[in-house]
């Protein structure tokens, strides 16, 4: 069974604010901290997928550009119209879109970085989603995603393979070891950096950052 996660499940969840959580996860201070040891070009963009109410592509932001006035623009979209529309209440400078991580609504080529947390592995197509992914960051431009990996958050299940499990909040999620998404970046034209780059930012489990960029720039 591949994981259907329902826009229903998350417009309750973002109505009654229950959401607000996320924004101090550690991991997004983890990301945050290494974006100015990169040499971004935001291209026509900076986009994140599956953004909920649009705190993390607000503080991405401040920290590309601290006196607000260099970052290209900034976009978020969501499959939930609640986050959506809470989101352009709190972030009238950031686009906000509702749209599927599936079909994104961006020109090929055209955005230079793409930030997702905590949503591929609740696509039913993840694979589908990065080639998209790929499809419409620039050559060069960067990724920074979040997505639990087998082993690093769970012990209790080793049998690798295509199957579902329920998060915390009993939503259908992907559990796969990192081997497994590895090798679904390895057929997109996505090419991820060492895991342990996010360890030197002080992550605690390396294996669920996945950084990188498309192919076809001149390299870190
Ligand atoms: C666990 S939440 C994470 C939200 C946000 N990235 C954060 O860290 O606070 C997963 C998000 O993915 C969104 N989502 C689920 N399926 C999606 C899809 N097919 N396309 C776009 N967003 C999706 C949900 O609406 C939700 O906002």
């Amino acid at each position: 069974m591949r994981p259907k996660p329902s826009a229903g499940f998350y417009d309750t969840l973002f109505q009654e604010n229950r959401d607000q959580a996320w924004n101090d996860a550690p991991g997004k201070r983890v990301i945050l901290s290494a974006l100015p040891d990169f040499i971004l070009d935001v291209g026509e963009g900076a986009l994140d997928i599956g953004c909920g109410t649009g705190y993390f592509i607000h503080e991405a932001g401040r920290v590309l550009s601290p006196d607000g006035l260099r970052h290209g623009p900034l976009h978020g979209i969501d499959v939930s119209r609640s986050a959506i529309e809470k989101a352009r209440a709190r972030y009238s400078d950031i686009h906000f879109s509702v749209m599927d991580a599936h079909a994104l609504g961006f020109r090929a080529r055209s955005l230079g970085l793409i930030f997702s947390y905590g949503v591929l592995e609740h696509l039913s197509h993840p694979a589908e989603a990065l080639a998209e992914i790929a499809r419409v960051l620039r050559p060069g431009g960067r990724f920074f995603l979040l997505l639990p990996s087998l082993g690093a958050y769970r012990h209790d299940r080793l049998d690798e393979g295509w199957y579902t499990d329920l998060d915390p909040n009993g939503q259908p999620q992907w559990n796969l070891f990192r081997r497994t998404w590895e090798d679904m970046f390895e057929k997109s034209a996505l090419r991820l950096y060492p895991s342990d780059w996010s360890r030197r930012h002080g992550a605690l489990n390396p294996e669920v950052f996945f950084w990188g960029e498309r192919r076809g720039g001149g390299g870190p």
